[in-house]
């Protein structure tokens, strides 16, 4: 038995060989890489929402370089051996999504929910994972039925989390930590200011926060190209990105991993 309910009518929805379907006969198919399409048109507030498709392969090519091991390695850390169900909120392309997977039981249920269609075809293809395209505001995730949810550098409802969560589930927020990319910002703006502290979502209660910095080195060409293609301030380095390629680039890479549980 699957997690997924109907984003139409809210009952649960079964798989059969066609997909998935409720018992008022919603029917949603699989599509040819194995997700599911669950984002009702009027939650679909613009025509491709999400990331852009550049944003996204730039992300999967500089991710699976695996130059965010440590960040993998940390989270894996934070998984109570125990989990059976667990949501991976705006999973992206599912880098991180495969990874917590790999960490757990076969028995284990795994499901990545993006925005973005194009992510989550590239996320789903050869996965045993279960992937959707669905709003972190409205998820069709049945009510307490995860151990784990984790969320990514990603936006969500407060609401949606404590309804989905297990009692004793666990939330794990990865926020960027106050250093991330210090020196790349440095060389962007003027006035640098720290990543705000993340607050402690609705209904839920800090539980530990680590800190994670490491090194990060990325060699002169595509991967350095990748890393600057990324970030939210892409946009800004237009004339300087092919230049900085062609040299590499050295950074520091700092994350926020925040544990939290139901109050
Ligand atoms: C910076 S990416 C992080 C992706 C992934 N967690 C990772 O670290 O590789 C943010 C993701 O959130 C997704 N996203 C943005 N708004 C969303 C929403 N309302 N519902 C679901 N996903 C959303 C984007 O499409 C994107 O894939
Ligand atoms: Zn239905």
């Amino acid at each position: 038995m699957l997690c997924f309910i109907c984003p139409l009518c809210r009952e649960p929805l079964i798989e059969n060989s066609h997909g998935l379907a409720c018992s008022r006969r919603h029917q949603f198919d699989r599509a040819r890489e194995g997700y599911f399409h669950l984002l009702p048109v009027h939650h679909k507030n613009s025509r491709q929402p999400g990331d852009a498709k550049l944003q996204l392969q730039a992300r999967r090519q500089f991710l699976n370089a695996n130059f965010f091991s440590p960040l993998v390695g940390a989270l894996k850390h934070h998984l109570p051996a125990s989990t059976q169900h667990l949501l991976d909120i705006g999973c992206g392309e599912g880098y991180f999504t495969r990874h917590l997977a790999s960490a757990l039981d076969a028995s284990a249920q795994v499901y990545g929910i993006d925005i973005a269609k194009d992510g989550v075809r590239l996320a789903a293809k050869g996965r045993r994972e279960f992937y959707a395209v669905a709003s972190s505001y409205a998820l069709p995730i049945a009510d307490h039925s995860m151990d784990v949810i984790t969320r990514i550098y990603a936006p969500s409802k407060d609401s949606e989390l404590a309804r989905l969560l297990k009692k004793d589930g666990r939330l794990i927020i990865v926020t960027p930590g106050p250093n991330h990319l210090l020196r790349l910002r440095q060389q962007l703006y003027q006035d640098i200011r720290p990543h705000p502290e993340p607050q402690a979502p609705e209904g839920f209660i800090l539980q530990e926060t680590q800190q994670l910095r490491f090194e990060l080195i990325t060699p002169a060409g595509s991967l350095t190209e990748a890393l600057l293609q990324m970030t939210p301030f892409a946009w800004r380095l237009t004339e300087s990105l092919a230049e900085m390629a062609a040299t590499g680039w050295q950074d520091q890479a700092e994350f926020r991993i925040s544990l939290y549980r139901r109050v």
